[in-house]
């Protein structure tokens, strides 16, 4: 099997003292690295003192290399905060009033890109794989092919796609979006995302051509485009949200409710997630039920993220005066409605609070899967299982149609959503719980990443096919 070498902007560099995080991307490479030899580059998450170029450092474990380089003070201001989180962040989550474009920033995302490829060329073997993640790597198979490097490439989108007229907001998004085109494979969440992103090739000029029309040739290249939705280790999930029900963090939380539900929401602090829309839908369903008053609890748990990017610190702001309001409104000396809290907290801690969660609210504006929800679904306990309400506008709708699916812009949808979700009765919690659990288990990460990778094995060995048929005709 050839090595497998994986790119994304973090690098989740395993810390045997520290407890094991939660986070999507780390889980999916994890995955594609499981049984196979690897190495994983990235950023080091430091910024390096101006003007000293440190070389890259690199940790062996197990069968593994991670391999980090640190960025400059001006790399991740224009890279990470500026283009990155501040244009194609917001842009592809259907937020193009939120982006804040200047050309120095996209020359400063160009330059980390063709950083990377200049880090990265000097580890890459001629039969290695090469698998690169999310957005703020976009250009670098191209970066990678200017550097000679013929490896089979492909890149998965974590983020969603929106379609084209949104697309073609995005200044100079050929030399972004459009450099895609320089991978073998490319992967969305949706298939929606695939079709968006098949619609914006097509205007590029591209022709497609294969079964469902699987690939598009463009100026020469060949690039195959479908849609891998991202999963979880689902059993496994399961197990650990099982014995972590029974802990002393469990316990202690279960015995602070007093008997009561509890309502919970996980996200990371960001607009997408449409955090006061679900607060404020929250505020309308005491509105409308005033008969849970004091019997149910509604903790988010919300890290904190990207603060020196200027929208974050307003959303925090937004969401802080929105839950002092709802408190101040309905709260009583021995009841508050909403528990706010800011940190981060172990896999196996949030295992506990979605299999103790009576409802789990997962209602982004936008968002590529969510897995929060996927997860939410594998620890409940299948014969007292909670019940999720799932946005429209997540990946994850397409798949977990068990929820109560909802539109999170709704205020009185939401409110209506969690009375039902609060009343409904064990035997159709059960049924729905079971549709989904079993589309999980089959639905895995470990299938995920074996499927990315056929694919890409297979869109390299299609061109090559066609092109030996070509050959044979042409001898004759
Ligand atoms: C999303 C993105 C990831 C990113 C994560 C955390 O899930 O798809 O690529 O790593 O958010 O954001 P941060 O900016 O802290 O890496």
């Amino acid at each position: 099997m050839p090595r497998l070498v994986v790119v994304s902007n973090r690098v989740a560099v395993p810390d045997p003292e520290g407890p094991r995080l939660a986070g999507g991307l780390a889980v999916a490479v994890n995955a594609a690295l499981k049984h196979r030899e690897g190495l994983w580059f990235g950023w080091s998450g430091q910024i390096s003192r101006d003007g000293v170029d440190n070389p890259p450092a690199i940790v062996e474990r197990r069968q593994r290399s991670f391999v980090t380089i640190d960025l400059s003070e001006n790399d991740f201001q224009e890279y990470y905060n500026g283009f990155a989180n501040r244009v194609l962040w917001p842009i592809l989550h259907y937020r193009i009033d939120l982006a804040e474009f200047t050309s120095v920033d996209l020359g400063g995302y160009l330059r980390v890109n063709a950083r990377f490829a200049d880090a990265l060329s000097r580890f890459i073997r001629p039969d290695d794989w090469i698998w690169v993640h999310d957005y703020h790597l976009m250009p670098l198979a191209k970066e990678l092919r200017v550097r000679g490097h013929d490896n089979p490439i492909g890149f998965f989108l974590h983020i969603p796609c929106p379609p084209p007229d949104i697309l073609l907001a995005l200044p100079q998004h050929s030399e972004t979006v459009g450099a895609l085109s320089h991978y073998d494979l490319v992967g969305t969440q949706t298939q929606h995302d695939a079709d968006n992103l098949r619609q914006y090739f097509e205007l590029q000029g591209g022709q497609f051509g294969g079964r469902n029309r699987a690939y598009f040739d463009l100026d020469g290249r060949r690039v195959n485009l479908r849609s891998f939705p991202v999963a979880i280790a689902t059993r496994v999930y399961a197990r650990t949200a099982r014995t972590a029900v029974r802990s002393d963090f469990a316990n202690e939380v279960r015995d602070s409710l007093n008997g009561r539900s509890l309502i919970l929401g996980v996200d990371r602090l960001d607009y997408s997630k449409g955090i006061p829309h679900r607060i404020q839908g929250f505020g309308q369903f005491l509105e409308q039920f005033p008969r849970w008053r004091g019997h149910i609890t509604y903790l988010q748990v919300t890290p904190q993220s990207r603060s020196d990017v200027p929208e974050y610190a307003d959303i925090n702001q937004t969401v802080n005066t929105l839950i002092g309001q709802i408190n101040g409104r309905f709260g009583e000396p021995a009841w508050t409605p909403i528990r706010y809290v800011n940190r981060a907290y172990s896999r196996a801690s949030l295992a506990a609070l979605y299999r103790m969660a009576r409802v789990g609210l997962v209602t982004p504006l936008r968002d590529g899967m969510n897995l929060v929800a996927k997860e939410y679904v594998a620890a409940q306990d299948p014969e007292n299982p909670g019940v999720l309400v799932l946005s429209q506008f997540a990946g994850a709708a397409e798949e977990l149609d068990g929820g109560i699916i909802i539109n999170p812009l709704e205020p009185e949808a939401m409110a209506a959503a969690i009375d039902t979700a609060l009343r409904m009765p064990l035997a159709e919690r059960q049924a729905r719980h079971r549709r989904m659990y079993r589309h999980l288990s089959a639905h895995d990460i470990d299938r995920w990443a074996d499927s990315f990778l056929s694919a890409l094995m297979e869109s390299r060995q299609q061109p090559r096919l066609f092109d030996n048929i070509r050959q044979l005709f042409a001898v004759r």
